[in-house]
């Protein structure tokens, strides 16, 4: 069986786990990453578009932040849809701060070339990831690839494999403490290559359901309906998605989309969790591996990074100083940013969907958001959520 050694090994080539292996590298350690699909697999994902400037700032670091800077959008302000009206929330002008509009797939395509470029590799299609020995001092991780076995001894192993991946489900049970919320409904995403009639984000609360406009670039936008949560992508042709999307968007905005064809459409779950710790022994938990967030608040990329950032600078201080100081650290204080973040993508979401038969949750509903339309203290307290939170040292 083919043997080598690393200091980390990273499992999956996530954001998570291609910008830990950027942050890792840039500081003199070594890593491998192994991911389980094909790198064209992993680029034809559609997800995230929302990036917080703290994420921006952490790409900067990295020196992944050139395309970036030339293609991303800067978005002073996000709008609300409700009862046929939009209201601006100002972010800007209430935090000083705004987000970026950059396709998660373009983060993941900058990633994987800068570690082209720098010679390192990642060993994609890796099958039967399997970790070993994670709560002693020598970790061993074994995968197979072309019918071979392969084992690779590390000092420490990095999940970012996602919700569902192979790390988080090693862990027994009597040593963690998961919670979860899972959400009566999905969203519906399309891509096309069609110029966005809207400027800035709208998050609409329809009679109809929740729907979001979004963006990539000038010429491509990125919608989405809420949908039900047993819902097939093959029951939504092209006009019905716009259909729909015009009724809970409104008229005189969405018409030139038509006709426009979708490049992708997929649907994702809604569902919130987090589990406690991130540390077992060798092992830490980042990303999706370790939290899921409802889409909503645009959050799951983000924390995805501040862990990451987090867990480089923890391992920093181990092999600089060989003290575990700051790993033993890496919990709490990732999950003092987790918990917010689990806050307020679960309190959008509750703002802004059809949950079902809760007439009571209706009429709260719409009271939240009379409430945040006259509150300037509300809207800055969204606000200061949807930039996000600093990343504290
Ligand atoms: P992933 O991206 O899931 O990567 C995990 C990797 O591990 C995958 O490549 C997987 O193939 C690999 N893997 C899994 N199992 C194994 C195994 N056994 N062996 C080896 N490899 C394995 N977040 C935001 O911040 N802003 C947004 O605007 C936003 N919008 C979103 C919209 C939608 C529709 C969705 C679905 C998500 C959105 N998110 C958003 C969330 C964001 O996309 C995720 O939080 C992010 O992808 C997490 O990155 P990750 O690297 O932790 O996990
Ligand atoms: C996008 C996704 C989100 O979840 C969100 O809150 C905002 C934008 C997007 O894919 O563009």
């Amino acid at each position: 069986m083919p043997r080598t050694r690393t200091q980390v090994v990273i499992v999956g080539a996530g954001p998570a786990g291609l910008l830990l292996a950027q942050l890792l590298l840039r500081e003199g350690i070594d890593a491998i990453i192994l991911e389980r699909r094909s790198a064209d697999y992993v680029l034809g994902r559609i997800r995230a578009g929302v990036l917080e400037q703290g994420t921006v700032d952490v790409l900067e670091q990295a020196g992944l932040a050139a395309r970036l800077h030339r293609e991303g959008l800067i978005h002073e302000g996000v709008e609300i849809g409700f009862r046929g009206q939009r209201f601006r929330i100002p972010l800007r002008q209430l935090t000083g701060k705004s987000v970026t509009v950059y396709g998660q797939t373009e983060i993941t395509r900058d990633l994987m070339e800068a570690r082209a470029a720098a010679g390192a590799s990642s060993v994609y299609e890796a099958k039967d990831v399997t970790l070993h020995d994670w709560e002693g001092s020598a970790p061993r991780v074994t995968y197979r690839q072309g019918g071979v076995l392969h084992e690779i001894e590390c000092d420490f192993v990095a999940g970012c494999d996602g919700y569902h991946g192979v790390c988080r489900a090693s862990v027994p049970t009597d040593r963690c403490r998961t919670y979860e919320r899972e959400y009566p409904f999905g969203w519906l995403g399309v891509l096309a290559d069609v110029p966005p009639p809207w400027n800035e984000l709208i998050y609409a609360n329809s009679e109809h359901g929740f729907a979001l406009a979004s963006l990539r670039s000038p010429t491509r936008v990125r919608c989405y309906i809420q949908c039900d949560v047993g819902e097939r992508v093959e029951n939504w042709s092209d006009a019905r998605f716009w259909e729909e999307f015009q009724r809970r968007i409104g008229h005189g905005l969405t018409e030139t989309l038509a006709s426009a064809a979708s490049i992708e459409k997929s649907i994702a779950p809604l569902r919130s969790f987090v589990i406690e710790p991130l540390r077992f022994g060798r092992l830490f938990l980042a990303g999706d591996a370790a939290h899921i967030v409802p889409p909503t608040g645009a959050k799951g990329l983000n924390l995805a990074v501040s862990d990451v950032y987090y867990l480089h600078q923890s391992l920093r201080e181990y092999y600089r100083g060989r003290s575990e100081r700051a790993l033993d650290q890496y919990s709490v204080r990732c999950l003092r940013r987790i918990w917010k973040a689990e806050r307020f993508s679960w309190w959008m979401t509750r703002q802004l969907h059809r949950f079902p038969g809760d007439a009571f949750a209706r009429r709260m509903q719409d009271t939240e958001l009379e409430y945040l339309f006259e509150s300037r203290a509300a809207q800055a307290s969204m606000a200061e959520n949807y930039v996000g939170l600093p990343l504290d040292g």
